[in-house]
């Protein structure tokens, strides 16, 4: 069987890494709205008897998913023998249990959505709230693939006398990571959320750490205030501006300058979702689950 790369709008560097790194081709899906908002999508590359990962990385969600269902679909309607959805943000993973009577639990009915039209996903460290795993709400194969070895690196290549600090005891699994292979300390911060945009932090003990260089590592970078709070203790115990490590660049509205306010050092994240705080690539760590997903027959198998 053959296999293609397509991307959805917006997802086009990362695709063409990603088919770099398979050797796989890159194949052409042209898309734009019709004057009164709808979507028109055309499948440009022959994907009949292909197996297809679609690129899709999936922040501002609402925007996005019609169109990659549409995409989809027409796969299938063209002949494609699979179609797989590479979203290296994966979005709705917040609401996971419903907290109020009448809520929308919309991290199942998202994951129903897209096992319904894809055959395995593969996504970049998704936010499990109280979930074990994605296979909990998924009924595709869908594969996590960590970015720490690739935080670890670019630490290790980047900064010297490196202090990992994780805001959150959420943060602390990928900062034990990233400082492991860093060879580095760290610290994990506490958290209490007064709500979407009012973030507390512990201060740290942190006067045994002053010839290090913070580093304060996240998994969303989302309106920032999670960061800028633990950014601004470190500032308040008078530490240089620490860098502001995030696999996944959301930064809602006013995010960015938050950070700045809180005075952060330099933001660096995963290309997960694109930014200009892009500097550590992922698709070198997305191809071997891409490959095995896409390529295996047996195990992944449509549930639906
Ligand atoms: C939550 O526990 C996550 O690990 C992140 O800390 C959170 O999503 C960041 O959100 P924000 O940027 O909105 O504070």
């Amino acid at each position: 069987m053959t296999a293609i790369v397509l991307a959805l709008p917006g997802n086009d560097a990362l695709a063409g890494a990603l088919a770099r790194e398979l050797a796989w081709p890159l194949g052409s899906l042209a898309s734009r709205h019709f004057p009164d908002g709808e979507t028109y999508l055309r499948i440009e590359s022959d994907c009949a008897e292909r197996s297809v990962a679609l690129v899709c990385t999936l922040d501002r969600p609402d925007e996005k998913v019609l169109p990659l269902l549409f995409a989809a679909d027409a796969l299938r309607e063209l002949g494609a023998t699979r179609v797989g959805l590479v979203a290296p943000y994966l979005a709705y993973m917040r609401q996971d249990r419903r907290f109020q009577r009448g809520e929308a639990v919309t991290s199942r009915s998202f994951a129903r959505i897209i096992s319904s039209h894809f055959d395995w996903l593969a996504t970049i460290d998704p936010h499990l709230h109280r979930l074990r795993g994605l296979d909990e709400i998924y009924s595709i194969p869908a594969r996590v693939v960590h970015a720490t070895p690739a935080l670890g690196t670019w630490v290790a290549e980047n900064i010297e006398r490196p202090l990992l600090v994780g805001p959150d005891s959420e943060s602390a699994q990928w900062v034990a990571d990233v400082a492991a292979r860093a060879a580095a300390p760290y610290l994990v911060l506490e958290k209490l959320r007064h709500g979407d945009r009012e973030v507390e932090v512990s201060v740290p003990h942190l006067e045994q750490y002053r010839d290090r260089t913070v580093v304060i590592v996240d998994d969303i970078i989302s309106s920032a205030r999670t960061m800028a709070a633990a950014v601004a203790h470190i500032r308040a115990a008078e530490m240089s501006p620490p860098f502001c490590l995030g696999v996944h660049a959301v930064f809602a509205s006013d995010a960015q300058r938050t950070l700045e306010t809180a005075g952060a050092g330099l933001v660096v994240t995963t290309d997960s979702i694109p930014h200009g705080s892009n500097r550590i690539p992922i698709a070198g760590l997305l191809a071997p689950a891409v490959l095995s997903l896409a390529m295996d027959e047996v195990s992944a198998k449509r549930v639906d």
